[in-house]
């Protein structure tokens, strides 16, 4: 089998995920590591692989797609400068900080053909796919209402890298509600009105530490999610699922509730309720649990991203799909500053959904 040979920009802590996951999955050749600093350096001397200061420090030819896991701030740039020298690219989320500079990249990558993917990795989880599959056999029924926890302290010392602590780069609704969103779209489609109020009282940074975000889907039901990077608790995705025990711990609790009109499911632990009678609260239920094969995503999202590039696969997670999550997230912010519902335009296939004026 031809190998896919892919370089990772950015040698920080999900660099080392992604480098990783070059190396263990089977089809792909780890090139290098791209990062002027020590820490990218350093995590190619540990991995004994070629380190290179900046993109064009790469020989020509040498690379079939590169892994930007860089600062938010710099993923639209390089993806830029990488689509345009024809180069497929895995961008980490957030695809970019605002719906503007994404869209544009989407519009770059649909005038030259070269795909991009985007790092919402939970879309590779069987977990997910299992409960996209009961979905979509018609056994959940349409969304009524979902709970999202997302409870996840971060330590102290995350914080001292600065972007982390930036209004705009950092902040959990950016970097982890994000992930969040990109589920609930990828479950239930597109998402319609946010409401949100948010708080920095924890850790006082510029950035919020704490949010709780109404999310009303465009197809009906409402989902709630309640996110914090410094209240304890092992309620998220993260801490539950099991799905990088390198970096979290695998805690036996859910993170996710959804209630449909025809069944009940909680995830991680893909539990799937209905009625042993009639729909009624009063009528005992059934856990039938859904099942999904213990895969590692991050190894199947470079899989995947090598299908893309080879041109087997198209991208599950279109740098559109990365766009329209922004949309999202800026409508949030955009709730959270006016303390009023706002409302989404449905994304069209080339541009992605932008906040509309508010309903007075
Ligand atoms: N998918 C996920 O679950 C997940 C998890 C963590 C982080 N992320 C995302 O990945 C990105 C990186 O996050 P992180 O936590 O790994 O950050 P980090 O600070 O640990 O790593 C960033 C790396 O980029 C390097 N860098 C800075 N400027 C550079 C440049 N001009 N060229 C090349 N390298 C440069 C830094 O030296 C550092 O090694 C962020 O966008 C974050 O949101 C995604």
């Amino acid at each position: 089998m031809k190998m896919t040979r892919i370089a990772v920009i950015g040698g920080g802590a999900i660099g080392r995920t992604h480098a990783e996951a070059i190396r263990a999955c089977g089809r792909t050749e780890l090139v290098g590591i791209v990062d002027p600093f020590a820490t990218g350096e350093a995590l190619a001397k540990e991995l004994d692989s070629p380190h290179f200061r900046k993109l064009e420090d790469l020989p020509s030819g040498a690379v079939d797609g590169v892994v930007i896991a860089t600062p938010n701030a710099l993923h639209v740039p390089q993806a830029t400068a990488l689509i345009e020298a024809g180069i497929p690219v895995l961008v980490e989320k957030p695809l970019g900080e605002n719906a503007e500079a994404c869209a544009e990249l989407v519009a770059l990558s649909d005038r030259t053909g070269v795909p991009g993917l985007v790092g919402h990795h939970r879309r590779h989880n069987p977990i997910i796919q299992a409960a996209k599959k009961a979905i979509l056999d018609e056994r959940f029924g349409t969304l009524v209402s979902g709970t999202i926890s997302a409870t996840l302290r971060k330590a102290d010392s995350y914080f001292d890298v600065e972007w982390r602590r930036e209004k705009g780069a950092g902040g959990p609704i950016l970097i982890n509600l994000i992930h969040e969103i990109d589920l609930v779209r990828h479950l239930f489609g597109e998402i319609s009105e946010v409401f949100a109020i948010a708080s920095n009282d924890q850790r006082g940074f510029d950035v919020e530490d704490t949010a709780a975000v109404i999310l009303k889907l465009a197809g009906g039901g409402l989902v709630t999610v309640s996110l914090t990077d410094a209240g304890v608790g092992p309620w998220c995705w993260d801490t539950t699922a099991g799905e990088n025990l390198a970096r979290f711990p695998a805690m036996p609790a859910v993170s996710h509730m959804f209630s449909g009109t025809k069944a009940g499911m909680s995830l991680p632990d893909l539990a799937f309720w209905t009625h042993a009678g009639p729909a009624d609260w009063t009528v005992p239920q059934e856990n039938h649990p859904l099942h999904g094969l213990p895969i590692d995503s991050y190894i199947e999202q470079i899989r995947h991203f090598a299908a893309v590039i080879e041109g087997e696969e198209s991208s599950r997670i279109t740098l559109a799909d990365g766009a329209a999550n922004i949309a999202v997230i800026e409508a949030i912010r955009r709730a959270i500053a006016e303390k009023r519902p706002v409302y989404i335009d449905p994304p069209t296939q080339n541009a992605p959904s932008k906040p509309k004026a508010m309903m007075e």
